[in-house]
Order: C-alpha cells, then structure tokens, then sequence
C-alpha cells in the first residue's frame, strides 16, 4: 500500500471511529460490537504508530491522555460564568416567579425550560475552527483553570464539531456544561476498588469533580466521566432565541445535551413538574439534587439581568435533603470571625447520601434550648445538598437517662473573656477584640482562596501562630522569619521557606483580593471587586462616607454601615497602616488608552515551557496587563507561541499551524 493509500485510510479510521464514538458515548446507541470496535482502535493505532507525524488533535487516539503537567494554568473566561439562586420548594419558587414578574410584565406570558440539575463540576469548552481547543473549570467564575488535557479524554465530549456558515454551523463557539458520573458507572468503579482492596470513593459528584482536576490525564482517562452541555456562553454566529432551540442545536452540533427536560407554559405547570420530577429522580442513573427552571425566552431571559452571580431569569428548584438518625456526641462552641459564639453538634459519624457527616450546626443556643436537644441524645440530621448539614430534632422517646442539657458558655470558651447578647438578636458575642480564636478566624479567612490565597496557611498552621503568639494581625504575617517558623511543630526548612515564598507572593495579589481578606461583614467577592474598581486603593476606600458607599453597585445600606464600622475601628486602622509598611498595598491601575495604547491589544498568546525569568502565570499577566489575552491551546488564532525550556507538544502544534514562536525576550521587546 503506498503511504497516500495508507493515510487516506488513517483519516477514514479516524471518521469512522469518532462517528461510533458518537453513537455509544453522546446518544448512547451503539450500532457495533465491542469487538469490532476494538479492531478499528487498534488498526488506528498500528499505523499512529509508523506515522506518529499523522497524529492530529482529533484523532481518537488522543483520548487517553497525555504527560503529566506541573501545574494548571489559569484562563480568562469570555463571560463570567454564572451562578444560579435556590428555590426550597413550591412557595420559594411562586416567590421568583413574583419577583421577576414585577420587573417584566413579560414575565405573565414566558414560557419555561426545566432541566435536571446535574450534581458534578462545571466545564466550559472552546472551539476554534471546529476543534476543540481550550476546556477549563469554572474557577472563581471569571477566570478557571485549562483541563484541556483531561477533558479530551472524556469521550462523550466532541473533538471536533461542523463548521458550515450556511447552516449558522459556528466558526468559534464556546459552551458550558457539567462533568458527571453516572450511578452505576459509579458503583462499577468501586466494586473494582472494593475487589483490589483499595479505598472506596464517597459519592460521584465529588469523584468527577477530584477527576478532572488531575495533573495526570491519564487518570482522569481512567475514570468513568459523562458531559451534558446546556449553555452557549459566546458563538461567532447567531444562536437559536430560546432555550429549547439552543440545546437542539447543541445536539445538532454533535454535543452531548440531557435527553431529560420538559417544557411549561405556565409557573403552575412548572411547580408540577417540579414536584413529579421529585419522585421520579430517584430513577435517574445521576444525582440531582433539583432542577433548574430557565425562562425560555432568551431575549427576556437576558433582558431581566442578574443579582450579583445568579441570573434572574433561572431558579434551582431544589429539592429537600436527607434526613438520617445518629447520636450526639457533644457540643463544641465555636467563635467566629466576628465574636459570635456558634454551638456546634460533633456526631457520631454517619453516611448521608455518600458523605461522611461528622459535625453539624445547632444554629444558636436559643434552638437548642427550644428543642430541648441534649448531649448524648439520638438526633435528626439533614443535608440539603452542599449546605452544611444541620440538627432538625433530638429524639427525646430514646433517652436512657444519661443524657445531659446543654447551655450557652459563661465566659469565651477561647479566651475567657466576657459575653454580651445582642439585644436584638439570638447571638452571644466574645467582646475581647484580641481573642486568639478571632483571631484564628480573621487569618483563616485573610489567608483563603477566595482571598490572598496564601498556600499551604491552613486552619493548623494558623492556629499554631497564633497560639505561639507569632502574630497578632493579617499584617504580622508579613513580618514572620524563618527561624520563627522553624519553632512550630513539624515545621522543616522546606516547608518554613515554602509558607514565605507563598505569603511574599500574596503581596502582587489584586486589590479585590485583599479587601475580601479583610473580612468585613457583608462584603464578599461581588461588593470587593466593585468597591475596588470605584476606589482604586484602600485610602480612598478609607476617607469613603456612606453616600460615597452606596453608589457602589452592590452596596446596601447594611454592607455601607459595616464597611464604615469597620474603617472607624482602631484596630483596623492599624492592621491597614501596617500592610502598607509591609508594602501589602494593591492599587487598581487606571490604564489611559488614548495616550499609551495597549501594546499588545488584539493579540493571544500562548505560553509553553519553563521560561528563564517569569513563571508562566507572570508572563501571562504581563500579557493581560498590556491588553493582550493569554489562551491555554494553540490554534489558528494563536499570534506567538511564547516558548521556554522544555516544551512540549504546544511547539509541534505551532510549526503545523505556522504560529510564530518567540522567547521571553522577544516579549519584553514587544513592550517597549
Ligand atoms: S444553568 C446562568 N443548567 O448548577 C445559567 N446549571 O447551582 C446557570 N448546573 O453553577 C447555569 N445543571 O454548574 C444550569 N441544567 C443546568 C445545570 C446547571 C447543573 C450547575 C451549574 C451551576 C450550578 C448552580
């Protein structure tokens, strides 16, 4: 056979393999054996293996997974990726349909979508030219990380889709979907495991979401992962005007979309359904925990906007959680953040729909005098989903006598100190402004991901510093010597020096990120990124006034009163002033296009490789700041492949593309 013969017949494998492919894994209607499909496979593969240069993306093969990465690097989503709001039950949703009603009197005439809500992890998936280029988590629903590798060997996912303009077949098109694993793949998985020996997983959700973020692709081609795609987060061509035409055409598309929804014309028909669906889900090969009610109308679904990260225009219809019985072993009480005291239910370990429960909360210590709930007694616990779990009685018929009652701590249990109720509240507070467990509080939450991001600073570690009187404010963390560290426990040089590097690294975090660390109350990720966007840096947020606070979108006139509260605070006047000594001062940089163009502005680039002076999210932050965009896999598209050592298969992939390969110097020319 001559090689034109040869590879004519590679490209048909490679057709036919992806098309069955497609029948088993997306519509799940095989028209082979298995056997035959194992011939195919390893026909294809014999000649991968003579003409490994043949090997496109697309190419079934590519399914297995690849070299392990160091690390994931991070992507710009091209829209934020939403949220949704919860609806317990029929009245929560009659409620939405109120609220929306209200803002549109369109609303008394939508029409609706109900999808099952998929209990898993969060994709969104880019196609270039109808290769499937770029797949990244979520993230903090702006920026995610590129799983690109992983995803490719999830079979359900398309490699390629069609491209056709006529038929409004997109050249670019990026979509969002929910990674899972079905129920029996999942009991398959761990009656494998059970059979080895070896540890057992706790539930599919947590199984796929572990799966995917795996530096080792090859792990996460082991696992058994479906996709269902229902949203189209940004096309280069048209797209159908509702939600029922969108997830026809992402089937059309080759797509893998729920052959689950159904259609209501009306918010009473949307609740039966609902409420149908609540029996009829047990029988379900996923888990729902609910299904998401959608307007159907795009241009109304739209039109109505969003609150903070969750789209009006959508409700998760949740449905109520389990409820199993176990004993109450004690209650701890907690001091927050704030000083509030929380009694906590420590029980005696029991499995709730596949998570190990081992704590839950008792709200406040008003509940658990009203339930008469005492340690040692039998209890109800509930979880709803990934809310915490909770005590809804104690079981007073199963008392033996030895069960004690419980009331709220005289004094702080962390520092001893006094306790005030708030008169208008249920909560009893610590009114010791240096309690160690404040304290421990604040830091945990400085030291967060959502926050600094401050890595390897756990609970233990803080509590460490703190109880070894090592810091005594967010702002003393950036004054910790080595040798200070090397006096805690289990505390080596590796380790000592890992903890500096990453608390010097906070320092570049952005401004948003600091003012989510400094735990005010009410503030959270969407009231930081805009208050950091109107004051730019933290003295002007210092010499704000309420007026001032209150023009911030997302600002009520509670978070406003917090906010000054907590300014006014000489403590945290003094936590702020020693940031800044510590050089812990982000600034929100106004860029004035009109005299400094953006040198790299309309430019994406990609970045492989160990390069000489910056780490590869450095450089793609050089990138960004100079108006460029930074993409996790080459493609037609990509401007330069920014290349250091050691570069792996992105370098091949631009030579066949014919994508311009630079170093890091070349970058630091651009930018002169
Ligand atoms: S629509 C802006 N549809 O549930 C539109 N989400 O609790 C919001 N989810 O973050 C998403 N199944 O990850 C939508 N059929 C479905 C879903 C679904 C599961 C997830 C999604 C979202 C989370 C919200």
């Amino acid at each position: 056979m001559t090689d034109n013969n040869l590879y004519q017949e590679y490209k048909q494998l490679c057709e036919t393999i992806n098309y069955h492919n497609y029948l088993y894994n997306t519509l799940d209607q095989p028209i082979i054996s298995d056997f035959d499909y194992d011939q195919l496979f390893n026909r294809l593969k014999e000649i991968e293996k003579n003409h490994p240069d043949w090997v496109t993306a697309d190419s079934p093969s590519q399914r297995v997974g690849s070299a392990p990465l160091d690390r994931f690097v991070k992507v710009n989503h091209p829209a934020p990726i939403l949220s949704l709001s919860n609806g317990f039950g029929s009245q929560e949703t009659i409620d939405w349909y109120q609220r929306i009603l209200k803002l549109d009197p369109r609303v008394a005439k939508a029409d609706f979508v109900l999808e099952p809500k998929l209990d898993g992890l969060t994709v969104v998936l880019h196609y270039h030219a109808g290769q499937f280029a770029l797949g990244a988590t979520r993230g903090d629903g702006l920026v995610g990380e590129d799983i690109t590798e992983n995803l490719k060997t999830l079979r359900s996912l398309p490699l390629r889709i069609p491209v056709d303009k006529t038929l409004h077949m997109p050249e670019e098109i990026v979509v969002r979907g929910e990674a899972i694993i079905f129920k029996t793949d999942f009991e398959k998985l761990n009656a494998e495991l059970a059979s080895k020996g070896e540890k057992l997983y706790l539930n599919p959700r947590n199984t796929a979401a572990g799966s995917l973020r795996q530096l080792d692709s090859s792990v996460t081609a082991g696992r058994p992962l479906k996709l269902f795609i229902y949203q189209i987060l940004q096309s280069s061509d048209p797209i159908p005007e509702t939600q029922l035409g969108i997830l026809e055409y992402l089937a059309k598309l080759g797509f893998p979309v729920t052959p689950l929804r159904w259609h209501a014309d009306s918010i009473e028909e949307v609740i039966t359904i609902c409420e149908a669906a609540g029996v009829e889900r047990h029988n379900w090969n996923y888990d729902a925990d609910g299904l998401v009610i959608k307007i159907n109308d795009q241009d109304l679904y739209r039109s109505l906007g969003a609150v903070g990260k969750d789209p009006r225009g959508a409700l998760a219809y949740k449905y109520p959680g389990v409820e199993v019985e176990t004993a109450l072993t004690d209650i701890q009480v907690n001091v927050g953040r704030t000083g509030v005291l929380t009694p906590l239910a420590i029980l005696e370990p029991v499995n709730i729909s596949g998570v190990i429960v081992k704590q839950a909360t008792l709200h406040n210590f008003d509940f658990i005098k009203e339930k008469d709930i005492r340690i040692g007694d039998r209890v109800l616990v509930k979880r709803a989903g990934e809310v915490i779990p909770y005590i809804i009685a104690s079981l007073p018929e199963k008392r033996d006598g030895s069960q004690l009652p419980f009331s709220a701590p005289p004094c702080c249990p962390s520092c001893g100190a006094e306790i005030e109720k708030d008169p208008d509240q249920v909560a009893y507070y610590c009114v010791n402004a240096s309690c160690p467990a404040q304290l421990t509080r604040t830091i945990e939450n400085f030291a967060s991901r959502g926050a600094m991001d401050i890595d390897g600073l756990g609970s233990q570690i803080v509590i460490q510093l703190v109880d070894n009187q090592l810091i005594h404010s967010a702002a003393d963390l950036y004054a910790l010597t080595k040798a200070q560290l090397l006096t805690l426990d289990k505390f080596g040089d590796k380790k000592a020096d890992n903890l500096l590097q990453a608390i010097e690294a906070s320092k570049q975090n952005p401004l948003f990120r600091l003012i989510i660390g400094l735990g005010i109350r009410g503030v959270g990720e969407v009231a930081a990124r805009k208050l950091a966007e109107k004051f730019k840096n933290l003295d002007a947020l210092k010499l704000s006034g309420f007026d001032d606070l209150r023009t911030v979108e997302g600002v009520g006139p509670n978070i406003a009163q917090s906010i000054l509260d907590w300014l006014r605070q000489i403590q945290n006047q003094n936590l702020m002033e020693n940031l800044r000594q510590y050089g812990v001062w982000p600034v929100v940089e106004t860029k004035i296009e009109a005299d400094q163009p953006l040198k790299l502005k309309g430019l994406t680039f990609v970045i492989t490789g160990t390069l000489p002076n910056l780490s590869r999210d450095q450089a793609a932050e050089l990138i960004r700041e100079n108006g460029g965009t930074v993409s996790g896999s080459v493609s037609k598209k990509t401007s330069y492949l920014l290349m250091g050592a050691d570069a792996g298969s992105k370098y091949a992939k631009a030579l066949e593309l014919g994508v311009p390969v630079i170093d890091e110097n070349t970058l630091y020319d651009m930018l002169k």
